[in-house]
């Protein structure tokens, strides 16, 4: 089986990959390299043995990827912009990057007659939470461009399948992916200031940073700190093989990809000390606008439909990460 995998250049494309090539697939990585680096397919070949077909194109041309995507059995769909502020400040190139992107995608599939379909949401299109933990049937609204991409693209698949219900396309929602392949080969690698909590922490931990800020401590959660549900990138890489290996028949279907256990960002401080022995000097700062206050999965489904569920605890997923940073203090050269 020969997988095509946009935004497969990038940090859960790369660990997916080696997790495709290590159970016998083949990949086809499709990616612009606006946010990744050749460098990461490299270690993917060097960590599997294996060799990965790099093309480099974008998905909203969709007539190179017409032609790329030939031969292929199906799709994970990776590529797209991710960060939240930036999505607000530059609504227009998320919804061209994400929204239209995919519809070229999804046009390029249907010209080669491929229907299947993994695609990468996020738990973003819950928005604030009614109540907790999230399951599939939570009501979707998100709170920014970002997330309204993904909601937007999940009902243009859900669309799709209504239209011809020969495709088989898996959602998948995940919840914080952090940590690093074990290797410490490929890793998270964000291009300034890092967004998320576990690369800042990381890059305190090798000096790039001088100490992180704690974005609020007056929420109403065990320590007033946010809590979130954080899931090693290597459990969410099996969650695709998983997926991929789940659309034996055609359907539709959203899955959350979380662990079920909330963690508050002292937790996650807390344990990345305990984990590497770095000190993370820390202060707190007022709360992130838009910052939800708590929210976590309900991952029966993903137990019950793709008998999988996340394997590696909060300190694999600081080690992991220290493992990846002090390897590669600067990220890919
Ligand atoms: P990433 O930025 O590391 O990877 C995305 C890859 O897509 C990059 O390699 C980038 O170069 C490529 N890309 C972007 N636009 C493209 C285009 N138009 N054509 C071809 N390639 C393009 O991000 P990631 O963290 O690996 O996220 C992968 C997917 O998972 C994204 O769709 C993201 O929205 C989604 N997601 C990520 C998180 C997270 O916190 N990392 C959480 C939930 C969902
Ligand atoms: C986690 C916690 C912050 C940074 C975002 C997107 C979401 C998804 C994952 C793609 C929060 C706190 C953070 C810092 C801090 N991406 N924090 N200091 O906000 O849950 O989710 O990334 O789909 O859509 O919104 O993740 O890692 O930014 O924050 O105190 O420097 O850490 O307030 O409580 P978030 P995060």
């Amino acid at each position: 089986m020969k997988i095509f995998i946009t935004g497969g250049a990038g940090y859960i494309g790369s660990h997916t990959c080696v997790e495709l090539l290590n159970a016998g697939y083949e990949v086809v990585v499709y990616d612009n390299l606006s946010n990744s680096s050749p460098q990461a397919l490299q270690r993917v070949e060097k960590i599997t043995g294996k060799s990965v077909q790099f093309i480099q194109g974008d998905i909203r041309d969709e007539t190179v990827t017409t032609e790329a995507i030939q031969g292929c059995d199906g799709v994970i769909h990776f590529a797209g912009l991710k960060a939240v502020g930036e999505s607000v400040a530059k609504p227009l190139d998320y919804y061209e990057n994400n929204v239209y992107g995919t519809l070229c995608l999804l046009r390029a599939m249907q010209s080669n007659n491929i229907k299947t379909i993994v695609f990468s949401s996020s738990a973003t299109v819950y928005g604030d939470p009614e109540y907790l933990p999230f399951d599939e049937i939570h009501p979707l609204r998100t709170t920014n461009p970002y997330g309204q991409t993904k909601l937007v693209i999940e009902e243009i698949l859900r669309d799709l399948y209504k239209s011809d219900t020969s495709w088989k396309i898996m959602i998948l929602r995940y919840f914080n992916p952090v940590g690093a392949h074990e290797s410490g080969l490929i890793g998270e690698d964000p291009q300034g200031l890092p967004n998320n909590l576990m690369p800042f922490v990381a890059q305190v931990a090798i000096g790039r940073r001088e100490s992180l800020n704690v974005f609020g401590d007056d929420y109403d959660t065990h320590d007033g700190t946010g809590v979130r549900d954080y899931i090693h990138v290597m459990d969410l890489a099996s969650g695709h093989l998983k997926a991929l290996e789940a659309l034996t028949f055609p359907q539709c279907t959203a899955i959350n990809l979380g662990s079920g256990i909330g963690y508050s960002v002292l937790d996650l401080v807390n344990a990345f000390i305990k984990a590497t022995d770095k000190p993370i000097p820390f202060i707190i700062t007022p709360r992130r606008e838009g910052d939800i206050a708590e929210f976590y999965a309900d991952p029966t489904l993903a137990k019950n439909l793709l008998g999988w569920s996340a394997q590696r605890n909060l300190d694999q997923m600081c080690r992991d990460t220290w493992n990846f940073q002090s390897q590669n203090p600067q990220g890919y050269v």
